[in-house]
């Protein structure tokens, strides 16, 4: 019975998470659905097309991979040649400022200056409308906007701080482009501000751009960081953008090349969608309104031709809130951009594996083939085109397309959790819970009666009898109980949290020079801290401890216990051990040496553990003569 009950309840709670987090590419009526005319409907003209270009995370380095940048010049030159988006977008973290350490973080002003050249150099500035915003990195050590670290007003091409709302006219209508700027001012040094964060006055501000851009005919957000980590209040983030077509962000690279596609949907129909670094991927995007259709597609640095399907559009990437999709149904013709730096040979265009023909110039990278839409008018259809150029360069890009309405197609459910979680929340839940946990199993066990001995000594009743041990011993139980509240309420360290500007590090937070700023990456810390150090530091004394109890001491255990079981352990903890040893080097690279002495979570728990360690081997403890006296006597009987 419990066990269905808990079956029902695991089943419930997935499909739960399924739904949340696995948004579908359609149609939810939850924005009142603007009208749109069916009108204009694309067919084989240019008009009513624009495109534009977006890359981000440049990481423009003084000490690391010049190519960076020289790749970055290029692209200034050889692909906005070739593509003449009529507008850039950079998303942040122009510039890596890292230190050549590559631990700690400082506004370097050569990077900044390297960046300017090149727009200076290329005159990309003069070919197309260029905004580049701040990333985390570009805020790395500042202490105030006016600072004159922040390079960022200097030598950017948009050099304005925070949020703001750029208008594209065409003939055709008028398109929005919303900034919101959720960097930290002032700017803590590197870790401590991998997630942004919007106050009130903030939101209130991004509220009045979103009602600014409602006569638009399309809206697009921008930022550096996906919405999983942008701290923001009540209604929170992704309600204010609800009207955006798209969110275009950052940030996670491709964490590590785990996660190539990070694109989603958010329950309003506005599409999330993170781009690849161009540190270490040399990734960029193209994306394009055609005829209020919107599409784009994400493409690699000198891999040509790009391609880009614009009619018809992707299903999944479709909403009908944001857009006229029945505009599909009405159009002539297929339509496709197609860009390279050789002249197209063909661009060949099949629907469900059957060759349509090859679609044909119009004018500049635009290539269109007449079509019949409502022969696809139900179910879903697979649209294939290939594009070659006369260098033998091939691309094909292919995805499913839909006209009804009541169909669903649904986004992977990692890369949504990704970019939905509210991930400062989750690791709130999960550091409670582990800290709590300890301190209950350190109580309970204080507390609890000695437990009886009686029959053979099993697994468990080792494990329970160490446990009552440790508990019950009061240098042991006030220092794992004092470690586990300080990791929860005391300052992990305090230093100079930006280079002259004091400050102090919590789980909960850090503050610095009077700005307090509510934790996210310190709770992670805080659960790697407590899951990795406090836990096993406090098995590994439990272990030893029982083996005191048992009349070993440090010398004899060695050749009592099985050496394949004492080997492992000690070395298990001896890593764990330099692990902290590491964190501790880690902060005095990062905060400096104020940081590192003024660091009870990390210098002083290193000598503490030592000390404690030591102890259990030789501590002549009354309550652990009971102990020996006890297992003695079972052994015995
Ligand atoms: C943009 O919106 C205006 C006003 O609603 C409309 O007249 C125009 O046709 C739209 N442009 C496109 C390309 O649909
Ligand atoms: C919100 O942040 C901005 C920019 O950092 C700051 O100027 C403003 O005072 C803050 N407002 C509140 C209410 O904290």
């Amino acid at each position: 019975m419990l066990k269905v009950a808990a079956g029902l309840v695991a089943a419930a709670l997935a499909a739960l998470l399924l739904d949340w987090y696995s948004p579908s590419g359609l149609r939810r009526p939850v924005l009142q659905a603007r009208s749109f005319a069916p009108e204009p409907a694309p067919g084989n003209e240019t008009n009513n097309l624009f495109w534009l270009v977006q890359v981000s995370d440049l990481h423009i380095s003084k000490f690391r991979d010049p190519s960076r940048s020289t790749d970055f010049e290029k692209f200034c030159t050889e692909t906005i040649d070739i593509i003449q988006p009529a507008l850039v977008l950079v998303t942040g973290d122009l510039t890596d400022a890292k230190t050549k350490d590559n631990i700690g973080s400082d506004q370097i002003e050569v990077e900044w200056q390297t960046y300017q050249t090149i727009l200076k150099r290329t005159k990309v500035m003069e070919k197309t409308k260029w905004i580049d915003i701040k990333g985390n990195h570009d805020s790395f050590n500042i202490p105030s906007l006016n600072s004159v670290k922040n390079y960022y007003r200097k030598y950017s091409a948009w050099r304005k701080d925070g949020s703001f709302h750029y208008i594209h006219h065409t003939s055709f209508g008028k398109y929005s482009f919303v900034c919101a700027d959720a960097t930290l001012i002032p700017g803590p040094k590197r870790p401590y501000n991998f997630f942004g964060i919007l106050n009130a006055s903030q939101m209130e501000e991004l509220s009045l751009l979103a009602s600014e851009s409602q006569d638009s005919n399309h809206t697009i957000w921008f930022g550096h960081y996906p919405t999983s980590t942008i701290i923001s209040p009540s209604p929170g983030i992704r309600m204010v953008m609800r009207s955006a077509t798209a969110y275009l962000c950052g940030h996670f690279h491709t964490l590590g090349g785990l996660m190539p596609v990070l694109h989603t949907q958010h329950h309003h129909g506005t599409l999330e969608l993170e781009l690849g670094d161009w540190k270490d991927n040399r990734k960029f995007r193209i994306l394009a309104f055609d005829h209020d259709l919107f599409s784009f597609a994400d493409v690699n640095f000198e891999k040509w031709p790009v391609v880009l399907v614009t009619c018809p559009k992707p299903f999944l990437y479709s909403s009908s809130a944001h857009e006229p999709l029945q505009r599909i149904l009405h159009s002539t013709h297929i339509r496709i951009l197609a860009f390279s730096p050789s002249p197209i040979k063909f661009v060949k265009v099949s629907i469900d594996g059957i060759h349509l023909g090859d679609a044909l110039q119009v004018s500049g990278p635009l290539y269109v083939l007449k079509w019949s839409p409502q022969s696809y008018s139900h179910g879903f259809h697979q649209i294939n085109v290939t594009v070659q150029d006369v260098s033998g360069n091939s691309t094909t890009q292919h995805h499913p397309f839909a006209m009804e309405e009541n169909l669903s197609l649904k986004f992977d459910l990692l890369p949504s959790w990704i970019l939905l979680a509210d991930h400062y929340i989750w690791v709130r839940v999960v550091f409670a819970l582990v800290v709590i946990i300890q301190v209950v199993f350190l109580i309970i066990f204080r507390y609890l009666g000695r437990p009886s001995l009686k029959g053979p000594l099993t697994r468990a009743k080792q494990t329970s009898l160490s446990l009552h041990i440790l508990s019950k011993t009061n240098l042991f139980f006030y220092f794992f109980l004092l470690l586990s509240l300080y990791t929860a309420l005391g300052p992990w360290f305090i230093g100079e949290i930006i280079d002259g500007h004091m400050g102090a590090c919590f789980s909960f937070g850090v503050i610095v020079d009077g700005h307090f700023f509510q934790g996210s990456i310190t709770f992670l810390v805080g659960i790697l801290q407590v899951m990795f150090f406090n836990i096993p530091l406090m098995a590994y004394l439990c272990w030893c401890l029982f083996l005191r109890c048992q009349g070993n001491c440090f010398g004899s255990h060695l050749y009592n216990v099985k050496r394949r079981h004492a080997v492992p352990v000690h070395l298990t903890m001896a890593l764990l051990f330099s692990w902290q040893v590491y964190s501790c080097f880690f902060l005095l690279q990062t905060y400096g040496a104020l940081a590192f002495f003024l660091s009870p979570l990390r210098t002083w728990i290193v000598g503490l553990t030592l000390f404690v360690v030591h102890r259990s081997w030789t501590m002549n403890s009354s309550t652990l003569r009971t102990f020996i006296v006890q297992i003695k006597n079972n052994q015995s009987s």
